[in-house]
């Protein structure tokens, strides 16, 4: 029998073109929106597989329905999305796409720093409102990078390429905190590992890396702000609720730090009249850190690849949850 695949979303054609050659039989969502968390159950309830990205919502509801479910492939890096406890007992293993999008992620977390070290979004929004003025020998400061310390929260395949934009750059020292030590990038670039508290206090620019768990949850809040200097730039290119995105608003506002680069919002989409929008210092992005051709082709290679592997030899390349397979 055809093994049914629900492809949650419109992916690039790299990937779809695998599994049509497979000949899996495919079900494509081909509306312009996502599927409601009742669509994705009710479509997800007659299918062997799930092709499916970090906007579904793979929680404890649907898996109280579709626990028949033989594989998820998730195409993203971060499957904070997915209830893995649940589908870990379940047996469902649950696939995903590292590394595919490190280089473009890394460029938007570089971009971002240097666009709000420079005010580079508000200002050109002041040309578009006709603001333009004259040159102003004192009007429009920002600051320089060069020599100045960048501090990364979550040192793994993002964080480094960061880093690496960095040191060649701006030759920036490099600190950072994590979970565990990463030894191979202290020694690739010659960073400082740091507590958590003087992460905060050191850093000129701080750029969040890490996955969304309840430990990293809000861990950027106001007594983090409030230790960090007035002078600093936050970069958050991971998830949103990493950040408590009231106190970033109230600690840009006070002065606490100099100012923002948002690639995730909390939530998302971000409303159109968030004050953050209008601050000088805060430059912020809908979510596009993966957003190149090359990433997303390989990344729907990858995902295609988790399910392809699976039918044919019992194995998921890149596996969130490999104990389900036995290893
Ligand atoms: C990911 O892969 O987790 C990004 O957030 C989207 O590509």
């Amino acid at each position: 029998m055809k093994k049914k695949i629900l492809v949650s979303r419109q992916y690039p054609k790299a990937g779809i073109r695998l599994l049509e050659k497979e000949n899996f039989h495919l079900t494509m969502w081909e509306k312009q929106r996502p599927m409601t968390p009742v669509e994705l159950i009710e479509q997800a309830k007659t299918h062997h597989a799930l092709l499916c990205t970090l906007t579904d919502r793979i929680d404890k509801d649907f898996f109280n329905q579709c626990a028949h479910l033989e594989i998820i492939s998730q195409f993203a890096v971060g499957y904070d999305n997915i209830d893995i406890i649940q589908a870990t007992h379940l047996g469902i293993p649950v696939g995903f796409t590292p590394d595919a999008m490190s280089e473009a992620t890394a460029d938007i977390a570089f971009g971002l720093m240097i666009a709000v070290a420079r005010k580079m979004f508000f200002l050109h929004k002041t040309i578009i409102n006709g603001q333009w003025g004259y040159f102003n020998p004192t009007g429009n400061l920002g600051v320089e990078i060069k020599n100045k310390t960048l501090g990364i929260f979550g040192l793994g395949r993002i964080g480094v390429k960061m880093a690496q934009r960095c040191k060649n750059a701006y030759d920036m020292d490099i600190i950072y905190h994590n979970q565990t030590r990463n030894k191979a990038a202290e020694k690739l670039l010659d960073a400082t590992y740091v507590e958590f508290d003087d992460l905060l206090a050191q850093s000129d620019v701080l750029s969040v890396h890490c996955a969304l768990t309840p430990k990293t949850k809000e861990i950027f809040n106001g007594p983090g702000f409030i230790k960090m200097k007035p002078s600093a730039i936050f970069i958050n290119t991971a998830r949103g609720p990493i950040h408590q995105e009231k106190d970033l608003t109230q600690a840009i506002l006070s002065g606490d730090i100099w100012g923002a680069g948002l690639d995730v919002t909390n939530p998302e989409p971000m409303q159109p009249d968030n004050p953050l929008l209008s601050m000088e210092n805060v430059c912020i992005l809908p979510h596009v850190g993966s957003g190149t051709m090359e990433a997303r082709n390989q990344m729907s290679v990858l995902a295609a690849m988790n399910i392809i592997e699976f039918y044919k030899n019992g194995k998921v390349p890149h596996i969130v949850n490999p104990k389900v397979l036995g290893s």
